[in-house]
């Protein structure tokens, strides 16, 4: 999960990386009352990405009616496609010099990466075009970390001043405890400024946290931007489902990300020969197969007015066929009336006669059984695109 500035800040702030936080403003009417309170301030656009000072997200107001102004101006704006729903407030720093700093994950090494530079801004990916050598790479060993003689390190090959030396030490030392207490896979500061007085200071953040880390962080979860989610897949995610929503007709439900995906193949070539039709979704149901699991997972994609059919494709493993057909049969129970659309069975593996004896028995009005995963594919697929049955 990627986090907005305001919340980099946050977690800068508490782990000791020098920030000013500034004021969230969601109208102009806040950041007017901001900027009261903080002087002269710079108005910026939050969203997650970067390039918002050359986009114009970024600008200097010298007055409240003037911070006024940029957030009526920037409210509302597209960013790399992204609208800007807030605006943070922050007070005008006097910049002498912008650097750039980052950890990240670096998987083909299966270790970590400090980038480090004392020519950074908004200019940072010409810089590593046009002077690569600028750009100063300093692995880090995974099970040694940074320590202070580690930050030292960094911290002269960068070529930070020595005025610094010591606040970028200890800079350098805060952020790499960030990274590591937060689960993060990136932390990122361009520009870290000298400001007048030669002090350093954060004046922009990007984080990335690892999300499989999410349950040793209770506070993460109200990093994540409610208003930006698509609604079922909030609604999967609080069901524990593994759903990413796509723009088709054919709702697609599996066991296991592998055979879903390969399902999402059959299913878009299926449908280049009814009517274009494409998947609606991407839904692992993973191992378990339950009758709650399933009317989880099918009320989540019936509740996508796109889809036109539902295909469930079953390989029973641990979980035979029987479970997953008595699952079915289940979730139809539970869902009721709100079950309206067709669906495409194909059950295969484990226990496979006894599932699809179930489901013959079941002799549901909405359900049809097709043996092969192609068939199956190729009926949902009609299905969708209004010729079936
Ligand atoms: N608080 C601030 N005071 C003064 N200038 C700032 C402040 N925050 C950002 N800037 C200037 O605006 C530029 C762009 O802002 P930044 O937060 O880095 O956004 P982005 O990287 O998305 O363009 C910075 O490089 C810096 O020169
Ligand atoms: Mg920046």
């Amino acid at each position: 999960m990627d986090l907005m500035e305001y919340q980099a800040k946050e977690l800068f702030a508490k782990h000791g990386v020098p920030v000013t936080t500034g004021i969230v403003a969601t109208t102009p009417d806040e950041a007017k009352a901001a900027a009261e309170q903080l002087g002269v301030v710079v108005v910026k656009a939050q969203v997650k990405a970067g390039g918002r000072g050359k986009a114009g997200g970024v600008k200097l107001a010298k007055t409240p009616d003037e911070a006024h102004q940029h957030a009526s101006n920037i409210l509302g704006m597209q960013i790399k496609g992204l609208t800007v729903n807030r605006v943070l407030i922050a007070p005008a720093a006097t910049i002498e010099e912008e650097y750039y700093f980052s950890f990240l994950l670096d998987r083909a090494n299966r270790s970590y990466l400090c980038i480090a530079s004392v020519e950074g801004g908004v200019e940072i990916e010409e810089v590593a075009k046009t002077n690569p050598d600028a750009v100063k790479q300093i692995p880090i060993d995974a099970g040694a970390g940074v320590d202070d003689a580690k930050a030292r390190e960094i911290v002269a090959e960068a070529g930070f001043p020595e005025a610094l030396t010591e606040q970028a030490v200890t800079t350098v030392l805060t952020l790499w405890k960030t990274f590591v207490e937060e689960d993060a896979t990136l932390v990122e500061v361009n520009p870290l400024a000298r400001l007048e007085g030669d002090v350093l200071e954060a004046l922009d953040g990007k984080v990335s946290l690892d999300e499989n880390a999410e349950f040793r962080h209770d506070d993460h979860a109200g990093f994540e931007d409610k208003a930006a989610a698509d609604p079922l897949e909030a609604k999967a995610k609080a069901k524990g489902l593994n759903y990413v929503k796509l723009d088709g007709e054919v709702g697609i439900i599996g066991n296991g990300a592998g055979l879903v995906m390969s399902t999402l193949d059959v299913v878009a070539y299926a449908g280049e020969k009814h009517g274009g039709v494409k998947p609606a979704n991407f839904l692992d149901i993973g191992g378990g197969a339950s009758a709650q699991v399933m009317a989880d997972g099918l009320d989540v994609i019936l509740g996508d007015d796109q889809v036109k059919s539902v295909f469930v494709n079953v390989f029973g493993g641990i979980t035979s066929c029987d479970a997953v057909a008595n699952g079915i049969k289940g979730a139809l129970e539970l869902l009721g009336d709100n079950a309206t659309k067709p669906l495409v069975v194909r059950l295969d593996g484990n226990n496979v006669d006894e599932g699809r004896a179930i489901l013959d028995e079941l002799n549901h009005p909405l359900v049809t059984q097709v043996e092969t995963m192609d068939g199956a594919a190729d009926k949902a697929a009609e299905l969708a695109n209004g010729q079936g049955a």
